[in-house]
C-alpha cells in the first residue's frame, strides 16, 4: 500500500518561497484517518502558508499534497471536495457577504450549481452542436472550470480555449507588444472567430484542429486539440468573449451561451500570483506583471460582465 492509500492527508517535501523569503523548506507530514494534528510555531514559521497550500489557495513551488489520495495540484476541485475547513474567524473575509461566505464553503465541497447543470443539460439535449463560453478576468479559473466541465460531461464535451490564439512571441516582438501579452490586440481574434464558426458548422466527417496555449513555453501550438464531429458541446473560454470591439463582437453571434465566472478579486489575484510564480516568475516580477498587464485587462473584462447570460460563482 502507498501512503496515499493509508493516510487522510499527505504532504511530501512541500516548498514555498515568496521572492527571497523561504516560507516552507520541504515540509513532510502524514496524517492518518482519525488522527488529530496541531501545528505550533512562532510568527512567520509558515503555518498559514501551509494551510493555504492545503486548502488550494496557494500552490506549492515544489512537493506534493494529497487529500484522501487525491493530488491537490492536478485535481484541485476533487481534492477540495474531500476536505473540510473551519476558519479562524466566524467569517472568512469580513468584506464578503454572508452569501459569499456560504458559497465559499459550498464550493470547497464541490456542491453542484443547479442552474449551470440545468443549462448544460439543455444544450446537450438539443441534438445540435452547441458552444458554451466562459469568461472572466485573468486567473479567475476559466481554464480550470472548463476542465472540470469537460471531465464531467465526457465524452460529449470538448474544450477549445481562446488562449490558443495568442500571437507567437516572435510576432509580438515584431509588433512591439510583448510587454502587454494578454491584451486584446495580442491575439489572433479573427482566427478565433473563424474557428468558432467552423466548429458551429462542423460536418459529420470532419475533425477540426484547434491550437493550444502552452504555459511552459509561453507559446501557442497549432493542431494540438482535435475536435471530433460527435462532440455535442464545445466549451470555449477566455478573457475577451464579450468584448464589443471588432472582431471580438462576432464571438457573441456564434457562441450559444456565455457565462461570467465570479471570484472575489482578492482570491483571484491570489490564484494568479501563485500561478505566475509556479511558471517561473519571482514574487516581485509576478506582482509587477499583474499591476501593469493583467489588471488593466481585468478592468476591461469586468465591464463586459452585464452582457453575460449567467454569472457563476467559482470560489
Ligand atoms: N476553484 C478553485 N479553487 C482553487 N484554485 C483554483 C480554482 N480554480 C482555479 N484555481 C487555480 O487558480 C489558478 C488560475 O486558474 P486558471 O488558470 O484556470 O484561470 P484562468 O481564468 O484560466 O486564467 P487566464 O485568464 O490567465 O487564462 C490556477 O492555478 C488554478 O489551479
Ligand atoms: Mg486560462
Amino acid at each position: 500500500m502507498t501512503p496515499a492509500d493509508t493516510h487522510a492527508l499527505v504532504c511530501r517535501d512541500v516548498k514555498k518561497n515568496f521572492g527571497p523569503t523561504q516560507a516552507l523548506a520541504g515540509v513532510s507530514l502524514h496524517v492518518a484517518p482519525g488522527e488529530l494534528v496541531a501545528l505550533l510555531g512562532p510568527n512567520g514559521a509558515g503555518k498559514s502558508t501551509l494551510f493555504q497550500i492545503l486548502t488550494g489557495l496557494f500552490v506549492a513551488d515544489a512537493g506534493q499534497v494529497e487529500v484522501l489520495g487525491v493530488d491537490m495540484r492536478h485535481h484541485p476541485v476533487a481534492a477540495l471536495a474531500r476536505l473540510g475547513v473551519v476558519f479562524q474567524q466566524m467569517a472568512l473575509d469580513l468584506n464578503l457577504s454572508v452569501h459569499a461566505n456560504l458559497r465559499f464553503h459550498a464550493d470547497l465541497h464541490g456542491l453542484p450549481r443547479r442552474e449551470s447543470a440545468r443549462r448544460i443539460a439543455q444544450l446537450l439535449a438539443s441534438g445540435e452542436r452547441k458552444i458554451l463560453g466562459l469568461v472572466a478576468p485573468p486567473g479567475a479559473g476559466k481554464s480550470t472550470l472548463a476542465e472540470v466541465l469537460m471531465a464531467h460531461y465526457s465524452p460529449h464535451a470538448q474544450g477549445v480555449p481562446m488562449d490558443g490564439f495568442h500571437l507567437a512571441n516572435s510576432e509580438l516582438v515584431r509588433l512591439g507588444r510583448q510587454q502587454r501579452k494578454g491584451a486584446p490586440d495580442t491575439f489572433d481574434a479573427a482566427g478565433f472567430v473563424n474557428l468558432l464558426r467552423r466548429l458551429k458548422n462542423q460536418s459529420a466527417s470532419e475533425t477540426i484542429y484547434a491550437p493550444e496555449f502552452r504555459r511552459d513555453i509561453e507559446e501557442p501550438v497549432a493542431g494540438a486539440i482535435a475536435v471530433a464531429p460527435d462532440k455535442s458541446l464545445v466549451i470555449t473560454e477566455g478573457n475577451y468573449l464579450l468584448l464589443e470591439d471588432a472582431p471580438w463582437v462576432q464571438v457573441r453571434e456564434v457562441v450559444d451561451e456565455i457565462w461570467y465566472l465570479e471570484v472575489p478579486d482578492v482570491l483571484r489575484r491570489e490564484r494568479l500570483l501563485a500561478r505566475h510564480m509556479r511558471f517561473g516568475r519571482s514574487r516581485a516580477q509576478a506582482l509587477d506583471w499583474m499591476a501593469r498587464t493583467d489588471e488593466p485587462n481585468a478592468v476591461r473584462i469586468a465591464r463586459t460582465r452585464q452582457q453575460a447570460d449567467l454569472c457563476v460563482s467559482w470560489f
